[in-house]
């Protein structure tokens, strides 16, 4: 495995790999990895004949500072697990080398991005399109990958491959979670012993909920996950919404869509943390 931190760099390997014919897979990632991180690698090293995994910490996609300033930052031990997942390149660059100049450009899907983390991190989705879109144009792949946790990302990610017609092929993966049920995220590191037990019944939640909803409406399943994030210690509930898992609209009967999703965003203690449900799938 070749670690490479310019543009430059990465060209000349991937054009020597690409003249033998190899497909290019590419997980983007912010670092801090776990096991999810290592399937979407798993996965691409088995479907091409070369891997490359970008680790970067974007700031345009913060639009809080202290976010950004706290986000673990943990390269060694992320090439470490990469090499174990059998990554062919780690792209690692830093920000000037990503953004020699300031990036203005301004990508809008909406509704997809406006909803949910769109309406709670203005910015936010701008800020994943702006650098995807740069990765993707440096690295060129044939297949990217994303975890399916990150589920409007995932929306709004397919949203702007089409618009800008990169023909990329974008697979969704699904969200690992630890042995417990609570899914794998890179903020788990933030969590104190404590919140880390309370932040286990944001699953526990979720998973009740899919039970619940076999026989109750839509509303009554959104007022128990409710009513049950606010009672547990801990946890303030930012949002949970019962949408189209195409659309991300919200929907209010459950044969309004085949494809229906519960999403979820909970702090636990100053840590924010999303994850969300699949109630319907066709
Ligand atoms: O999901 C992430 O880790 C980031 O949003 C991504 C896609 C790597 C862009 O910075």
């Amino acid at each position: 495995m070749k670690v490479v931190h310019t543009v430059k760099e990465l060209r000349d390997a991937l054009a020597a790999e690409k003249a033998l014919q190899k497909t290019v897979g590419f997980v983007p990632t912010m670092g801090a990895l776990h096991k999810g991180h290592a399937s979407l690698v798993k996965r691409s090293v088995a479907e091409n004949g070369v891997t490359v995994v970008s680790v970067f910490v974007n700031p345009t996609q913060f639009n809080d500072a202290s976010d950004l300033d706290k986000y673990p930052r943990t390269l060694e031990a992320d090439c470490e697990l990469l090499a174990t997942c059998g990554a062919d390149y780690v792209f690692a660059p830093s920000v000037s080398e990503v953004y020699p100049e300031p990036d203005t450009r301004e990508f809008s899907y909406a509704p997809i991005d406006t909803v949910m983390e769109g309406k709670f991190r203005p910015g936010h989705f701008n800020g994943v399109c702006q650098v995807v879109s740069k990765l993707f144009d440096m690295v060129q792949p044939d297949t990217a990958y994303f975890g399916e946790k990150d589920f409007q990302q995932l929306a709004v990610i397919r949203a702007m491959v089409a618009d800008q017609q990169f023909g990329i092929d974008i697979v969704g993966c699904p969200i690992v979670r630890e042995d417990d049920g609570l899914a794998m995220s890179s903020r788990n590191t933030r969590l104190s012993a404590e919140e880390r037990e309370n932040a286990l019944n944001i699953s526990k939640t979720l998973f009740k909920s899919r039970t619940f909803a076999a026989d109750h409406s839509v509303t009554e399943t959104m007022q128990m996950v409710e009513k049950w994030i606010n009672d547990s210690p801990g946890l303030q509930l930012e949002y949970f919404e019962i949408v189209d898992g195409d659309s991300l609209q919200p929907v209010d009967e459950w044969d309004e869509s085949p494809y229906i999703v519960g999403c979820i965003t909970v702090f636990c203690g100053p840590v924010r943390l999303i994850d969300n449900i699949v109630y319907k799938e066709l």
